[in-house]
């Protein structure tokens, strides 16, 4: 899936990456794809790998509680808002009405995800409802089954949004945006791929077990979140009176990415010995 020596996931990042008004963050969101290319690489990797084959529950539990560990952050999210509107709450100045909008826009990126149009269906039971499409028990749920670098992973974004200062929680929200977006159109076709080689699901079970991942890429639902937290992060800045450090962005781009390289290659790795287990 290379070309021009950009792998598909930065390809389609880099697309999204377009549509940023300000030059310097689209330079930054750039940049870190490049800097972190041996990573993205990694990631590619092993969406590569999980068509091969139809995979033991112990591998396909692993992944799916490691992948949900790099995914799901309402609570997060949440927070986030919660801490900006703390601040809005506290200031009966003109910054109020900005500090309004940015939470609130932060908060957008959580619609889909509690299901505010779909019934209260929400992003966590579509997720439950794959995940039990290929592992039919809880063993999946088990944080023993997840990678201790996608546990770690969780924990760090957290913490971006939720200790670290508002800018840093804004841009850590941003990139997983973009990140997600490109990540789940290329998962789309790796589980599309294992689904339909693999598995001998009815077209209802064959929509139930790709609904998770298509819900993410179908209406460009992460690309329009990620340039609704560049709004928010826009009206933080013009309500602080401050501007986007784009060096310490880049830095937490590419540290976002490594971090995601070193969790999929675990998962790739663990993929790879059952693999040859197996042959
Ligand atoms: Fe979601
Ligand atoms: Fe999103």
């Amino acid at each position: 899936m290379s070309s021009n020596g950009n792998s598909y996931l930065t390809r389609t990042a880099v697309h999204v990456a377009g549509f940023v008004a300000d030059p310097r963050l689209r330079e930054a969101l750039e940049s870190s794809f490049s800097r972190a290319a041996a990573s993205v690489e990694k990631v590619q990797q092993c969406f590569e790998l999980l068509p091969a084959q139809r995979w033991s529950e112990e591998v396909f539990s692993t992944f799916l509680h490691s992948w949900k560990a790099t995914h799901l952050k309402m609570l997060a999210i949440y927070g986030l808002s919660c801490r900006i509107q703390r601040l809005a709450l506290a200031d009966d100045g003109e910054a109020r009405e900005q500090l309004w909008i940015a939470a609130a826009r932060n908060a957008e990126t959580s619609y889909e995800d509690l299901g505010l149009d779909y019934g209260g269906v929400t992003h966590a039971a579509l997720y439950d409802d794959m995940a039990r499409s290929f592992v039919p028990n809880d063993a999946w749920l088990m944080e023993a089954n997840g990678l201790p670098a996608a546990l770690e992973f969780k924990r760090w974004v957290y913490e971006r949004m939720i200790v670290d200062e508002i800018p840093i929680g804004l841009l850590t929200n941003m990139f997983s945006e973009i990140y997600n977006h490109a990540e789940y159109s290329l998962a789309l076709s790796a589980f599309t791929r294992l689904v339909d080689a693999h598995y001998d699901f009815t077209e209802a079970e064959r929509e139930r077990a790709l609904c998770y991942i298509g819900a993410h890429v179908g209406g460009e639902t992460e690309m329009k979140h990620f340039l609704v937290v560049v709004d928010a992060l826009h009206r933080y800045n013009l309500a602080s009176g401050l501007s986007i450090d784009y060096e310490r962005a880049e830095t937490l781009f590419t540290e976002y990415l490594e971090r995601l390289g070193a969790v999929m290659d675990e998962m790739r790795l663990r993929m790879v010995s059952e693999r040859q287990g197996a042959l």
